[in-house]
């Protein structure tokens, strides 16, 4: 059964948890698509996870829209989603809905994800169609203005204003809320006081789904954040085996005659 918006809230109301990663290309997407993962989230973390930016904001739209492509061609029941890059949305409503038919028309995802609480653009998405996912906690796009990778929502007054920011966006109308490196027990309370699914990201267990980048999933980047766990050890595998190549291609060892016409 294809993923949908309504079946994450469904999940939620059924007491169940889904899961997510990100993709940018052809083979992540089908692979983790088969593997049963509900939503794949095309993130601005391209930038700096395959374009080899510095952090998220300097990706643009024009390249984002062809790893949306590719995983929404790929993903057969997942539920696609594209992040909005930094300056794509900040300008006002009619900015934000005219990046977001971009993406829905050029990539073939199911909605868009944006950052903040940027309550008019999301009403406005979500008035002409386009599902929205909101972000809130740390924020990447805006590193600078949050001064460095920090845990979002510590104090008293900053896990008010989260709250409020999650249930304002919940009210204009977005159908999941990212929740990235908050306190575990502000995630717990936000995701009791929503109707619609947390996606936690350094965000504890009580989320009603949780989102990895997949590099960091599967130990590619080489620097995993605390809060992620390394499934697999992509990078030292990857490293190994193009030594090995390296070496019987010197030896005179590969091709031999069963990988030779
Ligand atoms: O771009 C991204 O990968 C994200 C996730 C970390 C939620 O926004």
């Amino acid at each position: 059964m294809k993923i949908r918006t309504g079946t994450l809230q469904q999940l939620k109301q059924d007491g169940k948890k889904f899961a997510s990663l990100t993709s940018y290309d052809m083979h992540t997407a089908t692979i983790f698509d088969e593997a049963g993962i509900e939503v794949l989230l095309v993130g601005d973390s391209a930038s700096d996870n395959v374009l080899g930016n510095v952090g998220t904001s300097p990706i643009t739209l024009d390249e984002m829209i062809p790893f949306g492509k590719a995983v929404a061609r790929a993903a057969k029941r997942a539920l696609v989603i594209v992040d909005l890059p930094f300056g794509t949305y900040e300008l006002g409503p009619d900015q934000a809905l005219a990046s977001s038919i971009r993406v829905m028309k050029e990539t073939g995802a199911a909605g868009v994800k944006l950052e903040g609480a940027k309550l008019p653009q999301i009403a406005n998405l979500v008035e002409n169609g386009i599902p929205v996912m909101g972000h809130v906690g740390f924020t990447p796009q805006t590193v600078h203005a949050l001064s460095g990778f920090k845990v979002q929502g510590r104090n008293d007054e900053d896990a008010k204003r989260i709250m409020a920011e999650c249930l304002a966006i919940e009210q204009a109308g977005a159908f999941a809320i990212v929740l990235e490196m908050v306190p575990a027990y502000l995630a717990s309370e936000i995701s009791l006081a929503l109707k619609i699914p947390t996606i936690g990201i350094g965000a504890g267990n009580e989320c009603d789904g949780q989102i990895l980048v997949w590099q960091d999933f599967a130990g590619l980047s080489g620097k995993t954040p605390s809060f992620a766990k390394n499934y697999l050890r992509l990078r030292d595998q990857l490293s190994s085996a193009a030594a090995e190549y390296r070496a019987e291609v010197i030896a005179g060892e590969f091709p031999k005659p069963e990988q030779s016409f």
